[in-house]
């Protein structure tokens, strides 16, 4: 969806997230842009009910508004393995478990010739008023390794390997997934649509 029709160009946008880690990945892949990135201010908390990515980050992005009155961004993401139906998906974060949800994927992948994974960000823009502007929903595509290996950046990184790699996503330099990961294509489309808006 893209909409150029907005009645300004947004200057600065709100994260609805209070993690700074996630505030970093979008200033340095948005650079030079001009566009003032913050995390939310006010406690954070949104249920989410919806049965998509996309309904997620959408519900995400319109009560962050709704809260501050001003853009607001929202992301929502996880992995998805085509060997369990593409689960754990958007069930993700409470599937890892303190990583025992690892431990299911390769079990549940012991006799499966199928490996094939692959992440999910989606990226949702909504106006001061809550309206859906802009959304993306981009993947990074890999396998399911033999067992967890690396210590590098989080969740299910230890068992996914990208394709094109032969480490797992928790040996791979962060500085190098930063910027091949889901959440980096998310990223960069949303600074291809923010350029967009000023030309
Ligand atoms: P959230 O969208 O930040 O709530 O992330 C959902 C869950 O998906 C996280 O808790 C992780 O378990 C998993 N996840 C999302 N992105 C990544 C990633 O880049 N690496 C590893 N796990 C991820």
């Amino acid at each position: 969806m893209m909409n150029k029709s907005l009645k300004e160009v947004p200057k600065e946008i709100i994260l609805a997230t209070t993690n700074k880690g996630k505030k970093s990945e979008f200033e340095s892949l948005c650079e030079g842009t001009g566009i003032l990135i913050k995390n939310i201010e006010q406690p954070f908390e949104c249920e989410e009910t919806g049965d998509s990515f996309i309904e997620n980050a959408t519900q995400k992005a319109k009560l962050a508004a709704k809260i501050t009155r001003s853009y607001c961004i929202a992301d929502d993401s996880g992995l998805c393995v085509e060997s369990m139906n593409g689960e754990p998906g958007i069930y993700s974060a409470r599937f890892f478990n303190n990583g025992a949800g690892m431990i299911k994927i390769i079990e549940a992948l012991r006799n499966c010739v199928n490996r094939n994974a692959f992440f999910v960000c989606a990226l949702v823009l909504a106006s001061s008023e809550g309206r859906v502007l802009w959304q993306t929903e981009k993947k990074w595509e890999g396998t399911i390794s033999q067992k967890p290996l690396g210590n590098n950046g989080f969740g299910y990184d230890p068992i996914f390997i990208p394709n094109g790699y032969s480490q797992t996503a928790g040996e791979l330099d962060e500085n190098v997934k930063k910027e091949i990961s889901h959440r980096a294509k998310s990223i960069l489309s949303f600074k291809e649509f923010f350029l967009s808006l000023n030309n």
